[in-house]
């Protein structure tokens, strides 16, 4: 679907998820890492997982695109509507952290949304802990433009209008 190669020495792709990803997926949301990220902090079963899966990636309403670097797939990034505005989460397996992965993928999907016309605006509630997560969506673009506290813990709003991204 989209690549970016540029500096990196790797190329990035994105592609829409399918149900072969299912495995995949919940090992991925299941690394410490991400647990600690999430509303849910404890490993999902895959009894759990797989309705949400499934339901999920036949979902006009989302966008469930899997991540992959040179082919191999490495993260998940999705974009659900939510009042015309599209929700973004991600997470990358944590052999990648830290090598650009989000922040081109970041790009590479809002370029995705715009084009698609799923979405004009897209926006995350992050965690202010959340510091890669932070720095990677500012480095695509988004801005900070709330501080609040959601579920009880302190969160950015932020946001990046598509509106000047090239497609
Ligand atoms: C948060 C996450 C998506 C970041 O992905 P990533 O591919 O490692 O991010 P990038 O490599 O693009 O990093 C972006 C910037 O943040 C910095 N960064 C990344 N992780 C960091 C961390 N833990 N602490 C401080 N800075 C960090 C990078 O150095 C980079 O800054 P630079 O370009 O100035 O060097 C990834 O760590 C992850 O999947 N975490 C678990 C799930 C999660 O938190 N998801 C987000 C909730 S929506």
């Amino acid at each position: 679907m989209a690549t970016d190669k540029g500096k990196y020495d790797y190329e990035l792709g994105l592609r829409p998820a399918t149900y072969d990803d299912v495995h995949t997926v919940l090992s991925w949301r299941n690394e410490p890492a991400t647990i600690r990220n999430m509303k849910t902090k404890r490993p999902l079963a895959f009894e759990e997982h797989e309705p949400w899966f499934k339901k999920t990636i036949s979902d006009p309403t989302c966008q469930f695109l899997i991540i992959e670097a040179d082919g191999e797939p490495i993260g998940q990034l999705r974009y659900n509507l939510e009042d015309d505005k599209a929700k973004v989460s991600t997470n990358i397996t944590e052999a990648w952290h830290g090598r650009g992965v989000a922040s081109r993928a970041f790009v590479a999907g809002s370029k995705h949304v715009k084009k698609t016309g799923f979405a004009d605006v897209i926006f995350a509630r992050v965690l202010q802990s959340n510091i890669g997560s932070i720095r990677a969506m500012q480095k695509a673009g988004y801005t900070i433009d709330d501080d609040m506290e959601y579920e009880g813990e302190p969160h950015y709003y932020m946001s990046h209008d598509l509106t000047q991204v090239e497609v």
